[in-house]
């Protein structure tokens, strides 16, 4: 993998990002899972961090996603809710992100008998807090777990509308392989008919079909992942000339076994042709990079350019939910920042 430049190192250090792909259970470290095991009284089948770490080599999907459910289980009250969002947080702010729009898969908490409130809540508190002490902006996607069953989904839709207001999107995670979207298209459009934005991972290790499926049935606003589109070129005109924007996790891609080497990641040739696509973490504490990390490791490895960069980062601001003077604000924010580092 090449090396970075100096200017490079500052440029990424240095820009505003906006972070648009980041499952909030998948950035919770080791030690917060030692430490709130220990809270809760909870056996943890590792005798030390270090000890989860090394279990964390994973050859597919769902491999990840066993170990990722079972470190769920110490998350059990609000205040554990609050501390894994505000870790995150503080992590994000020294990466310089000042918007996140968190995904978070309630069932994997509901199934467990805690109460979505007390899950929307603990991250609620967290995102007012990470406002007043680093100005991040942050909103809520709500994930439904796409192996399990519609009815399934419309009954966490149903328990989250209490808190509609907490919400800004939905979203579809979990395992992809034989879980095609139009599943889940009733429930979507209930959800959009509530004004939930939408969103879901496709074409991550599912078919670039799936990504067009999502598009169509579910009508997306952006795809999670996306990067199986260039198996299917007409797609990938279509993403271009609509600028559907992609939230691509290269770290998250590498560890998962979808390229088998960041030099070989279609990121780069995407992002040459058009495609409106975006730099995440997806679940940084298990793909060992947090956002600031992923545009380092791809910046190397795809010899990105300082103006590339800068697109990377732009696109997310342009992706983003926010209203659009704050995105006018940050794009002027950012390119002061590329104007600095010239
Ligand atoms: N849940 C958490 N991370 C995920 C990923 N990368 N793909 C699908 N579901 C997930
Ligand atoms: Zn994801």
């Amino acid at each position: 993998m090449g090396s970075l430049t100096p200017t490079l190192e500052r440029l990424i250090r240095r820009l505003p990002k906006v972070e648009l792909h980041l499952h909030i259970e998948g950035s919770l470290e080791p030690e917060m899972m030692f430490s709130l095991a220990g809270k809760h009284g909870i056996a943890l089948p590792y005798a030390s961090a270090e000890e989860v770490r090394k279990a964390y080599a994973f050859h597919d999907l769902q491999s990840f996603l066993d170990l990722y459910y079972a470190g769920c289980n110490v998350l059990r009250d609000k205040h554990d809710f609050y501390a894994l969002a505000m870790a995150y947080f503080a992590r994000a702010h020294a990466d310089r992100v000042v918007h996140a729009e968190l995904f978070f898969d309630p069932q994997t908490h509901t199934a467990r008998g805690i109460d979505i409130g007390v899950v929307i809540t603990g991250l609620r508190d967290a995102m007012d807090d990470a406002y007043r002490r680093y100005g991040i902006t942050s909103d809520l996607i709500l994930c439904f777990l796409r192996h399990l069953s519609e009815a399934d989904a419309f009954a966490t839709l149903e328990a989250a509308m209490p808190y509609r207001h907490e919400l800004t999107g939905v979203g579809l995670d979990s395992g992809e392989r034989g879980n095609p979207p139009s599943k889940f298209e009733r429930v979507f459009a209930k959800a959009r008919s509530v004004g939930l934005r939408p969103v879901a991972h496709a074409g991550e290790e599912g078919p670039a079909a799936y990504i067009r499926e999502a598009l169509d049935l579910l009508k997306l606003e952006r795809v999670d992942h996306g990067v199986r589109c260039d198996e299917d070129p007409a797609l990938v005109d279509r993403l271009v000339r609509e600028q559907i924007p992609l939230t691509v996790c290269p770290l998250s891609n590498l560890k998962l076994c979808v390229v088998s080497d960041l030099r070989a990641h279609n990121f780069a040739t995407l992002l040459r042709r058009g495609v409106v696509v975006t730099i995440n973490s997806d679940d940084p504490a298990y793909f060992g990079g947090y956002i600031g990390e992923n545009y380092r490791a791809t910046a190397a490895a795809l010899d990105l350019t300082a103006a590339e960069l800068v697109t990377c980062a732009e696109h997310a601001v342009r992706a983003s939910f926010l209203p659009a003077a704050q995105k006018a604000t940050l794009l002027r924010n950012i390119r002061s920042e590329a104007l600095h580092n010239a």
